[in-house]
This record gives structure tokens, C-alpha cells and sequence, in this order.
């Protein structure tokens, strides 16, 4: 593999400035799972109802708030909960560990927990439970972008890139630059037909035969297990298939992500083209995991293939 290890050690940035994948990529993580027969009947009854005509009674457009909310002082608190730094070593060695990266639930995978408890939670407000619908809506959009499960670099964002004369990074590349070429070039320019594209590969193309192992683990109340060494913090209990899903996009940290040797090679065709096909499946696999994970909580199980 080509690195360049430099690059790594001079970016040295604190958090994560990037806000996960671009609106478009959110949106279709939220298309996808609003697809026709993906959610079951109270899921889908509670995302319309507490969504309301505000957002289309839709994942799609409820799906880049927790973006829009983040830079305003009131949710300052909520910064750190689009990512978790996992301290691995990728390219040569990647991994995700609750303890090691997430000790005191203050990221993503605790996030996601705390969201999965507060959307069932009919003692909060109509208020409280859309926000936790639309954190889930995000952040299980957030958790299949490599760069989000990464701390080097600061998920990619110190490694710096020039595309067509403007100035970007890794971790902008992969949340939005790769997909603003992706969608005039096949598929119209639209999210949603985007979306109805990676349906049809879940359904019956090529996503077909793998789409219930992305689904594999959909049990919203199994906790990390005890050799994990994982606390209860902040009154949450972090649950397995967040930390099972961050792994999965983590190893793509020792695959294609840093398959690079200087920041220009990103912007090329063939960086391109070996990145594609990934972010298609990740925003494919968030969508029909949100589905599945919003069915096991409001209907008792995936419904799903
Ligand atoms: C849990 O949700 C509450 C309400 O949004 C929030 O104040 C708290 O910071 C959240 N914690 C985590 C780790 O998500
Ligand atoms: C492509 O998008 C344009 C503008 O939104 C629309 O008018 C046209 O019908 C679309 N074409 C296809 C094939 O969907
Ligand atoms: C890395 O890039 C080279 C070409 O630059 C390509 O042949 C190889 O398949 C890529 N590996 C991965 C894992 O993407
Ligand atoms: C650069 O711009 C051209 C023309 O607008 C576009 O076709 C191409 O996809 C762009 N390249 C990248 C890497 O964004
Ligand atoms: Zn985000």
C-alpha cells in the first residue's frame, strides 16, 4: 500500500471539524430506508406522525439536522457524538474498541445508544423523540463513512487534497466530493434517484445476496459484552451492533481509504473508482440498517430480508 506517513504525523488537528457524509449523502441514507416495504407498519407510522409536514413525513429530509444544529451554540454538546476516534493504526492495523475509543460514551457509538433508548421513550415529549428519530436518521448514516470511525488525521481532515483548484481533504472527499461526481454522472443529479437505484440493488441486484448480513445485527437492547471492558456513563449502556457496524466501516481504513500517495492522487479517476463502489454500499447498507433498526425498535424485529 502507498502512504505516505508524514502526511499523518504533521496533521495533528484536535476534533473532527467535518459533519459526516455531504446533505446529499444523508438524504439518501434516509430515502433508502423510507423506500416502499422497508419499514414496518409502527415504525413507519411513528416516522411519519413525529416527522410531520415539516420534513416531508420523511427520513430524507429529516436527515441533515443533526448537520445544521451542530454549529449553533445550543448543541455544542452534540459535536462530538457524528464520530468516534478509533486510535488503531490504519492503514497496516484497524480497529474499533468501545473502551479505548469511546470510554465515556461521548461519541457516536454512545450516541446511538442513548438516541435507541429516547425514541421508544414515551415518558419524553414529542420534541425529545423527533430529536432522537433524527440523530438516528444521522448518525447511523455517519457510522458507515470510514473517515468517521478513524482518528488519524483527525478522520481525514488534516490530509489535504486539491481538486480542480480548490482546496479539500480526505475526509471531505469521501463525505461529498466523490458523490458530487457520482450524481450528475448517473443519476440525474437526484437523491432520490439515487436512492431508488440502491433499492433495487437491495432487493434484487447486486446488493442482494449481502444485504442481511449488513442487517445481521439489529438487536436493540444486546449491550457490549463484559470482556469489552465497556462502562455504564452518563446513564448509557453501549450496545454491540453500533461498535459491530463502526468495525465494519473501520477495515475500510486498511482498504481503500488511504490507498494513496499524495493528496492530489485523491481527486484521480482511479482513486475514484476503487472509492465508489464502497460509498454506494455504505450509504445503501445505513439506509437499510436504519430501516431494520427502527423496525426492531417500534415492531419487535427487522421485517426485513
Ligand atoms: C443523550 O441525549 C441527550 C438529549 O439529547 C443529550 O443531552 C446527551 O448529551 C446525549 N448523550 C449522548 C452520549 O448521546
Ligand atoms: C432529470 O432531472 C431533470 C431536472 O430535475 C428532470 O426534468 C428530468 O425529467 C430528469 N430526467 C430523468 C431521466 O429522470
Ligand atoms: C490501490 O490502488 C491501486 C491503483 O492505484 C489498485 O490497483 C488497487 O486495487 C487499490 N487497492 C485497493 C484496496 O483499493
Ligand atoms: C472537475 O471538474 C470537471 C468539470 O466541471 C468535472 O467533470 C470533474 O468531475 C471534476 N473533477 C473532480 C475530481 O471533481
Ligand atoms: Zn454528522
Amino acid at each position: 500500500m502507498k502512504i505516505i506517513l508524514s502526511l499523518f504525523l504533521t496533521a495533528s488537528l484536535g476534533a473532527s471539524s467535518a459533519y459526516g457524509w455531504g446533505a446529499d449523502g444523508h438524504e439518501t441514507v434516509g430515502f433508502v430506508a423510507m423506500s416502499a416495504s422497508f419499514l414496518a407498519p409502527k415504525a413507519l407510522s411513528f416516522v411519519r406522525s413525529s416527522l410531520g409536514c415539516t420534513y416531508d413525513e420523511s427520513l430524507g429530509p429529516a436527515a441533515t439536522w443533526a448537520d445544521e444544529v451542530r454549529p449553533e451554540p445550543a448543541y455544542a454538546w452534540s459535536a462530538n457524538l457524528h464520530f468516534v476516534d478509533a486510535l488503531d493504526n490504519a492503514p497496516t492495523s484497524c480497529s474499533v474498541s468501545q473502551s479505548r475509543d469511546c470510554p465515556d460514551n461521548q461519541c457516536i457509538l454512545g450516541a446511538i445508544a442513548n438516541y435507541t433508548t429516547r425514541v421508544a421513550d414515551t415518558h419524553l415529549s414529542a420534541v425529545q423523540r423527533q430529536e432522537a428519530l433524527k440523530f438516528l436518521d444521522h448518525f447511523i448514516g455517519d457510522i458507515a463513512q470510514p473517515l468517521h470511525v478513524e482518528n488519524i488525521a483527525a478522520g481525514g481532515n488534516g490530509i489535504d487534497a486539491k481538486c480542480n483548484g480548490s482546496s479539500t481533504n480526505l475526509h471531505s472527499v469521501w463525505d461529498s466530493g466523490m458523490i458530487n461526481r457520482l450524481l450528475p454522472s448517473k443519476y440525474n443529479n437526484s437523491v432520490t434517484t439515487w436512492a431508488a437505484a440502491l433499492v433495487t440493488r437491495i432487493k434484487s441486484g447486486s446488493y442482494k445476496c449481502e444485504a442481511s448480513n449488513w442487517i445481521a445485527c439489529s438487536s436493540t437492547t444486546e449491550t457490549v459484552s463484559k470482556n469489552h471492558d465497556s462502562h455504564v456513563n452518563h446513564g448509557i449502556i453501549p450496545l454491540e451492533c453500533p461498535l459491530v457496524w463502526a468495525k465494519d466501516s473501520n477495515m475500510f481504513g486498511c482498504s481503500v481509504v488511504f490507498n494513496f500517495t499524495s493528496g492530489q492522487d485523491l481527486c484521480t479517476s482511479s482513486y475514484y473508482d476503487e472509492a465508489i463502489p464502497v460509498i454506494e454500499m455504505q450509504i445503501a447498507k445505513a439506509g437499510y440498517r436504519l430501516a431494520a433498526w427502527l423496525n426492531s425498535i417500534f415492531d419487535g424485529a427487522t421485517h426485513l430480508p
